[in-house]
């Protein structure tokens, strides 16, 4: 069954204890960090983290959208993350693998992503080191956005591939997900969708997360 990861990025941080049992039946929390570097906007780091680990059970998904993230992967290993995920295009490529073993040495799981303009052949060198391979479909940086369907194809190509080497990556898909764009997902292969504004809009937020994945109309 496909996964939803609602978005933070898109709660009200004023009452994040409050946001975040409102979104409780999904399958992961996605916890958007931004530095004002690696993308044109700041959003929030470990201590927001270590407090949500203290709050919840489910599933931490980090998506680090920093430069030079093998400086930090390990803290937020270490400060409740579940799953790190961090950008292909915002590190040297030599110290992408040791970020991913450093992850998984800390008992995490470990993921790579991939901005619209990157091509999903560039992950697959990383894949049989993946837990998870995140397809943006927007750009990286802002809530709210438009859904770039031309980053389908990506996802297919993936999805492809992991099934073919019989790998364990999810692949996980995060920019402009609602309803009609899901089922598009879903269809191209996507096991985890992000969802930010869409969710945190929605009157019912429960019905909102089932119907992303799919079990209602
Ligand atoms: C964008 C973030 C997303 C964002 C998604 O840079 O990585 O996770 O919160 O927001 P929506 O679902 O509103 O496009
Ligand atoms: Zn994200």
């Amino acid at each position: 069954m496909t996964k939803i990861a609602p978005s933070i990025l898109s709660a009200d941080f004023a009452c994040l204890g409050q946001e975040i049992r409102s979104i409780e039946t999904a399958d992961y929390l996605h916890f958007d960090v931004m530095d004002g570097l690696f993308v044109p906007n700041i959003s929030i780091g470990i201590p927001v983290l270590e407090s949500v680990r203290k709050i919840t059970d489910m599933t931490l998904d980090v998506h680090l959208m920093i430069d030079r993230p093998h400086r930090y992967v390990e803290r937020f290993a270490d400060a409740g993350a579940d799953l790190v995920v961090f950008h292909l295009e915002a590190d040297a490529q030599e110290d992408i693998r040791p970020a991913l073993r450093a992850v998984r040495a800390r008992g995490k799981r470990a993921g790579l992503a991939v901005k619209p303009a990157t091509p999903a052949e560039d992950l697959i060198p990383y894949l049989s080191e993946l837990d998870l391979a995140l397809v943006m479909t927007v750009e990286p940086g802002f809530g709210g956005q438009r859904f770039m369907e031309d980053m389908l194809p990506k996802v297919e190509l993936l999805r492809k591939t992991v099934d073919r080497e019989g790998l364990p990556c999810e692949i996980e898909v995060d920019g402009g997900v609602n309803p009609a764009t899901a089922a598009l997902c879903r269809a191209a292969g996507a096991d985890v969708l992000v969802a930010g504004s869409d969710v945190f809009r929605a009157a019912d937020r429960a019905a909102r997360i089932a119907q992303l994945r799919g079990e209602t109309a």
